[in-house]
């Protein structure tokens, strides 16, 4: 009796930290946060970038740009497909160096394609390649052309916008945790572009951090790997599956249901599951998510699992 009581205590109290181990990502989900609280951070006029809303979905667009309504499911997927296949060939053009990271890269290690359930995409700078985006490329205006599968001819426009914050490399009071961002200017979807600065050099030299803190080694990083995504050639980091786990889980590469989409092995693609409840979250899942407090909740974690 003693002893059940005791470790129903103890269970409440792993539930609870367990909730508590709540997701960061380098993402808008930080300001959802702060509004649930009851604070608009709109009317903190420290915040850079200013969305269409706080939800889900309109949390994902540009203000300036939103149209008023949302993008539909194809509609979204046309966009980010021409949106990171425009980002990538300019950024290489322009010679600045970027790779992919977060969502984007799990959608890499699938099919070196976006997850279809994916809202925003996430793509990272070293520190000085920032300081270049900043001193030279703030407010320019880029466009790009490319020709669909039926002949006609698609033309698109880009926005990219460079937060005077991004100087800093620390996360502050969490409105500027992004960096820079490549804004399509018909809808105002846009990537996340984030810096990875050697934040503590003295004391912890080679080790990049972006501002909600992932850590990762140099050699984790560098030499990049050469890829292609979405069709042009893309830089990953060169320890991509280690950076999954440590962001995520080995899950992420392993389970084959996601948002309402089945992995069909043979297509090589994701698939919505009609049958399923799709929830066109604007997130990745739980599961997906990348937790920065992982490594300090990991024991918790698997201690926590074996009780579920
Ligand atoms: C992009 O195209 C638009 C429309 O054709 C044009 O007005 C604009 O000058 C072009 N911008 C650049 C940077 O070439
Ligand atoms: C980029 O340009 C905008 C508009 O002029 C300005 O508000 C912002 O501070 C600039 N960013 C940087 C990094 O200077």
């Amino acid at each position: 009796m003693h002893l059940s009581a005791q470790k129903g205590f103890i269970l409440a109290f792993l539930v609870t930290l367990f909730l508590f181990a709540v997701v960061v990502e380098c993402a808008p989900m930080k300001y959802q946060a702060k509004k649930r609280k009851g604070q608009n951070p709109d009317e903190d006029p420290m915040k850079y970038f200013h969305e269409a809303g706080y939800g889900d979905v309109l949390g994902h667009y540009d203000r300036r740009y939103f149209t008023g309504s949302a993008a539909t499911y194809d509609a979204k997927a046309d966009t980010l497909h021409h949106m990171i296949r425009a980002y990538l060939t300019t950024f290489r053009e322009l010679n600045l160096e970027t790779w992919i990271a977060h969502g984007t890269l799990i959608g890499w290690w699938w099919n070196s394609k976006l997850l279809p359930w994916d809202w925003d995409l996430d793509t990272q700078v070293s520190g000085s390649t920032m300081a270049k985006l900043r001193e030279s490329h703030n407010m320019t205006f880029h466009n790009y052309t490319d020709m669909a599968d039926d002949g006609t001819i698609i033309f698109r426009e880009y926005l990219l916008d460079v937060n005077p914050f991004s100087t800093e490399g620390h996360k502050g009071d969490g409105f500027n945790v992004i960096d820079a961002r490549w804004i399509d200017i018909r809808n105002g979807l846009y990537i996340d572009i984030t810096a990875l600065r050697e934040v503590e050099p003295e004391i912890k030299p080679g080790i990049f951090s972006c501002k909600n803190r992932h850590d990762y080694k140099t050699n984790e990083l560098w030499p990049m790997r050469n890829t292609f995504f979405e069709g042009v050639p893309a830089l990953i980091p060169n320890s991509y599956e280690a950076i999954l786990k440590s962001e995520y889980s080995p899950r992420v590469m392993t389970n084959t249901f996601h948002e309402g989409h089945q992995w069909n092995p043979g297509k090589k693609e994701w698939i919505p599951a009609g049958n399923r409840k799709v929830n066109h979250r604007a997130h990745v899942p739980r599961s997906l998510q990348s937790d920065s407090d992982e490594k300090r909740t990991g024991g918790l974690k698997n201690l926590a699992r074996i009780f579920f």
